[in-house]
């Protein structure tokens, strides 16, 4: 299957054991499912090693993405070696913005970078309020889908040399992409490269407090998956301890709707 380039460096932690395997399809405190609903390769298997930062980049390209995108439905999950699930929410990410996304459309400013933008509906809102928007996401899939639509969009990895490096005044890393890559300092320090000195980073953070390197696969819930690679989850406590290290200051959270968000600036 065809790819976009990424960029393969950096560490990556293994991931924290969590998952009961006794409580069949149950909702964790973090949105996760302890255990798979549908299971036909057997007991969980320890994960392989875990691959470098930006090696997860490639298998978003997994069919069950892409076929997720096609429909523009699940199921789709992140699924853990150990049968824990993290639901992914397409069926949100292929329709308009909801009321949570307006709150982050509303706090934008100038020039937007949208990492990670799926099939781009936050880059069609933002195109459409007059914003300079360009998304990128290393799923071909996705950024067909995007450019199909009329949305300006980059199969590109955030970790590969972008246009308007030092000069975005805001990125957004909505929808959980504060785990790309697996390592969120790395990608934290990344987004101050390309922010310009002023710029903010918009940051949709977990339901709860964690801060959790893990590694998944995309799977789509009936035996179909990708291959492994490295994902972070982090709660608002984390981001801003992270984002701190990584010189950005704190300016705003705020909640809807269940989803939670902060707003960081370039120190
Ligand atoms: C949780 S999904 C977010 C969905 C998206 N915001 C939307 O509206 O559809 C994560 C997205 O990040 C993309 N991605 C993963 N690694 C990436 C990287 N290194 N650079 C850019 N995008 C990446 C995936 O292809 C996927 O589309």
């Amino acid at each position: 299957m065809e790819q976009c380039a990424v960029d393969a460096s950096g560490p990556f932690s293994t991931p924290r054991q969590t998952a009961d395997p006794g409580r069949a399809a149950l909702l964790d405190a973090s949105g996760g499912v302890l255990r798979a609903p549908v299971d036909r390769r057997g007991p969980a298997r320890t994960e392989p090693a875990a691959p470098a930062v930006g090696a997860g980049a490639r298998e978003w390209h997994a069919d069950p993405y892409a076929a997720a995108l096609r429909t523009g439905r699940g199921p789709l999950f992140l699924r853990r070696g150990d049968g824990w699930l993290l639901p992914l929410e397409v069926e949100r990410w292929c329709a308009p913005p909801d009321e949570a996304d307006a709150t982050v459309l509303a706090r934008c400013r100038g020039g937007v970078l949208d990492v990670g933008c799926g099939p781009g509906r936050l880059v069609a809102a933002l195109a459409a309020r007059g914003h300079p928007v360009l998304g990128i996401d290393v799923s071909r899939h996705a950024v067909e889908r995007a450019v199909r639509e009329g949305r300006a969009a980059l199969c590109r990895s955030v970790f590969d040399p972008l246009p308007g490096t030092g000069r975005w005044a805001t990125l957004l890393l909505i929808d959980g992409n504060i785990g790309i890559g697996g390592d969120p300092a790395a990608l934290l320090a990344r987004a101050r490269e390309l922010a310009a000195p002023d710029g903010t980073v918009l940051v949709e953070t977990a339901g709860t407090e964690l801060d959790e390197r893990v590694v998944v696969r995309v799977d789509d819930g009936r035996g179909g998956h990708g291959t492994p690679f490295p994902w972070a989850r982090l709660g608002t406590r984390a981001l801003l301890a992270h984002g701190g290290r990584a010189g950005w200051r704190a300016v705003e959270q705020w909640r809807v709707g269940g989803r939670r968000f902060v707003q960081l600036r370039r120190g």
